[in-house]
C-alpha cells in the first residue's frame, strides 16, 4: 500500500467542492487516513512548493495557497500516488482528461482546485510537512476485500 498527500486548495473550499473531491476519493476505494481543514502558513507553503522557488509563478502560488482555508488529507491505497494524479487530472485544466476533477471543475492553471503528490518520495516529504505521525490513523475499511483481490 502507498500513501499520498492531497489538498483541496483554497479555491476548492470557497467553491464548495470539498465534498465532491472527498467523495471521488472514497468512491474509488482509496482510504482517507488523515484529514484536516486549516489555512497553511507561509513557511509550510514555501516548504511544500520548494521545487518551484525559482519559477515566475512562485510568489502568486504561495499567496494563493495561503489565502484561506484548504483541506489536507493523507490518502492510502494501491498505487495511491498515480491514482490520485489521474483523479485530479493534468496541471493545466485545458489538458486534463475528461472526468478528472480539473476537467470537471477548473479552467485556469492557477485555480486548479486540488493538489496531489507527484511521486512516493514527494508524498513522504509532503505528508511530513502537513501532518504529525499521531494525526494519521491506521485502520481497515470494511470493503477492502471487495476493492482488492
Ligand atoms: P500541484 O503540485 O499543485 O498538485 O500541481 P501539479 O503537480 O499538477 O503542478 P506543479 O508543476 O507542481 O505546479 C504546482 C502548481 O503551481 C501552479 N502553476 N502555475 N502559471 C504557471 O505556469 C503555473 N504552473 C504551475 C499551479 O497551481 C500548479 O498546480
Ligand atoms: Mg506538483
Amino acid at each position: 500500500m502507498e500513501r499520498t498527500y492531497v489538498m483541496v486548495k483554497p479555491d476548492g473550499v470557497q467553491r464548495g467542492l470539498v465534498g465532491e473531491v472527498i467523495g471521488r476519493i472514497e468512491r474509488r476505494g482509496l482510504k482517507i487516513v488523515a484529514l484536516r481543514m486549516n489555512t497553511i502558513s507561509q513557511e509550510q507553503a514555501k516548504k511544500h512548493y520548494a521545487e518551484h522557488v525559482q519559477k515566475p509563478f512562485f510568489k502568486s502560488l504561495i499567496d494563493f495557497i495561503t489565502s484561506g482555508p484548504s483541506v489536507s488529507m493523507v490518502v492510502e491505497g494501491k498505487n495511491a500516488v498515480a491514482v490520485m494524479r489521474s483523479i485530479n487530472g493534468a496541471t493545466n485544466p485545458v489538458n486534463a482528461a475528461t472526468g478528472s476533477i480539473r476537467a470537471d471543475f477548473a479552467l485556469d492553471t492557477g485555480r486548479n482546485v486540488v493538489h496531489a503528490s507527484d511521486s512516493p518520495e514527494s508524498a513522504a516529504r509532503e505528508i511530513g510537512i502537513h501532518f504529525r505521525d499521531a494525526e494519521i490513523s491506521g485502520y481497515s475499511r470494511i470493503d477492502e476485500t471487495w476493492v482488492y483481490e
